[in-house]
Parts: C-alpha cells; sequence; structure tokens
C-alpha cells in the first residue's frame, strides 16, 4: 500500500484524535497512557498524519464510491468464518506501531466488552463491545484507510460544518453537485438514517454482515459508531425518523465505551475466550458470510 493511501502508521491514532477531541466534553473521560501532544505536535500542519488522512477520506467518498463499495462488498462472498475466527484473522492486521505499547486488535475488542460488561449491561451490549471493529477486515481485503476508518457522514447531501476537517469537503466532486448539495439532496426530509449512503467503511460493512442475528439497539451501535457528527455534534436531525431518536440513545450509550476503554493492561485473551464464545454462540451461527 502506497504512504498516499495510509497515512496512519497505526489505526489506534485515529481513535486517540476522538479522545482528545472530546475528552474536555466528557466528565467521565478516563485518561490514556498516550501524551496528548502526540497528535498537535507537527511544525507543518501537512505533517499531521490524521490530518493527511481525513483530506483523503473527505476527497474520495463520493456518493458513486460509496454505491460501488456496496455492490462489491455486500455479496458477502470473500470468506466465511465465525466471529471469533473473525477476530483472530482481524488481528493479523500489522499496524507499524510500536508491537510493545500498542494493544492488538483483539485487546481493543475484548477490553471494550469487558468495560460494558463491569457496567452490568446485557449481554448483547457486551456482545456488541466484542464485533464492534470487526469491519476493518477490509484492510485486509486490501482496501485503503480511508475506505475503513474515519468518522462517517451522510454523503448525497450538504456537509455540515461539525464534520471534521469539514475544509476538505471541498475537494470532493460531489460538492460541485448541486443536487448534492441542498440540505436534504438525493433524501426526503425524514426519510430516517437506514435510507442514506453513509461513507463506506468498517461500519457500514459490519452491519450487513451481523444484521440477522442481533437486536436493534446492537445494530444501531454497530453501523453508526463512527457517525460523530450525528451522535456528539447534533447534525443531520432533518433526515431522522422516529426510531432514529432511541438509535441515537444506543449509539451515544455505546460511544463511551469505544472511546475510553483502552487501558494498558492487556486482558487475558486465553482466559476470557470461553465466556465470549459462549456469549457468540448464544447469538450467531457458527459460520458467518463475509
Ligand atoms: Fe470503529
Ligand atoms: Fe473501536
Amino acid at each position: 500500500m502506497s504512504t498516499d493511501s495510509s497515512p496512519l502508521k497505526d489505526l489506534d491514532v485515529l481513535d486517540a484524535e476522538r479522545q482528545e477531541r472530546y475528552a474536555l466534553s466528557d466528565r467521565e473521560a478516563i485518561t490514556t497512557d498516550k501524551p496528548r501532544e502526540a497528535f498537535r505536535s507537527y511544525s507543518r500542519a501537512e505533517d499531521d498524519p490524521v490530518r493527511a488522512f481525513y483530506r483523503l477520506h473527505h476527497r474520495y467518498q463520493t456518493l458513486d464510491f460509496v454505491k460501488a463499495k456496496k455492490r462489491e462488498y455486500l455479496t458477502r462472498d470473500r470468506r466465511r468464518m465465525g466471529i471469533w475466527e473473525a477476530m483472530e484473522f482481524l488481528n493479523t492486521l500489522v499496524d507499524e506501531s510500536d508491537p510493545d505499547t500498542g494493544l492488538s486488535q483483539i485487546e481493543h475488542l475484548l477490553q471494550t466488552a469487558e468495560a460494558i460488561r463491569k457496567d452490568g449491561h446485557p449481554r448483547w451490549f457486551i456482545l456488541t463491545g466484542l464485533l464492534h471493529d470487526l469491519g476493518k477486515i477490509l484492510c485486509l481485503f486490501g482496501e485503503p484507510q480511508w475506505a475503513v476508518v474515519g468518522d462517517t457522514f451522510v454523503t448525497g447531501c450538504a456537509y455540515p460544518d461539525s464534520i471534521v476537517y469539514a475544509e476538505f469537503l471541498r475537494e470532493n466532486p460531489d460538492s460541485n453537485v448541486p443536487a448534492y448539495q441542498t440540505l436534504c439532496g438525493i433524501y426526503e426530509p425524514h426519510c430516517g438514517l437506514d435510507n442514506v449512503h453513509l461513507t463506506w467503511g468498517h461500519d457500514e460493512y459490519l452491519y450487513h454482515v451481523v444484521r440477522d442475528y442481533l437486536p436493534e439497539p446492537a445494530l444501531a451501535m454497530i453501523r453508526y459508531h463512527s457517525f460523530y457528527p450525528w451522535h456528539r455534534e447534533g447534525a443531520y436531525t432533518h433526515l431522522m425518523d422516529a426510531q432514529d431518536a432511541e438509535r441515537l440513545r444506543w449509539v451515544q450509550a455505546f460511544n463511551p465505551y469505544d472511546l475510553y476503554s483502552k487501558s494498558a493492561v492487556r486482558p487475558d485473551v486465553a482466559q476470557l475466550r470461553p465466556y465470549y464464545e459462549d456469549l457468540i454462540a448464544e447469538y450467531f451461527p457458527p459460520v458467518l458470510r463475509w
């Protein structure tokens, strides 16, 4: 993969950037081991990997791109594997970050699930924590980072200013299509967020893989967990239907676990595995289509 398509050495950099972005407004914020200056110490803005990442993300995530990726991936004929197997597959994604300090993908999933479990939430909620980033296997199918991670937004309608690095959206070809730049664009007012085309990435992909097996709140958490302009910034109310208000509450309940569950204490994968294998078997068949 060229450096142009992979400005981030480590996908965790995005989580850390969001953590910094929202920490001041979150009383429940748990401090991390990562130095805060890590994301603001670039003498030249162009050297900031998060900025470079969003420049690509916002330039290339067009409505046509999203539709093309849905045609490509939603046939789900790439692999057949169970949930734990998918976790191990995702774990083969090797970031360039220091392997001694970075958490593996499985460790992030287990830390998220364990934090939800400790707070006494229902079993489907714990399971959602375990699964929520499995769509990142898109990286292993050769997708560039900007087609896998990053805050999502709605394509085919006007971009709210609250999108992170919104200035880069000027480089998106859709910004020159008048039909896509009205408030609702190609959508009807209050059409419901399940009926819009969000930017393509791990959230949307995983939603389609698991949608037959999990309750509605879990599906909302999975599909919208990177939709920060909506669940953190309050944008897109004009596209929400009656059910979306409740979905918003669920996604907001999930968000702190995704943002703040990272800790240096590594979960004991072997010790936790039997509990999670049982939980997976409660909801999923042994093999799913990916
Ligand atoms: Fe995620
Ligand atoms: Fe996550």
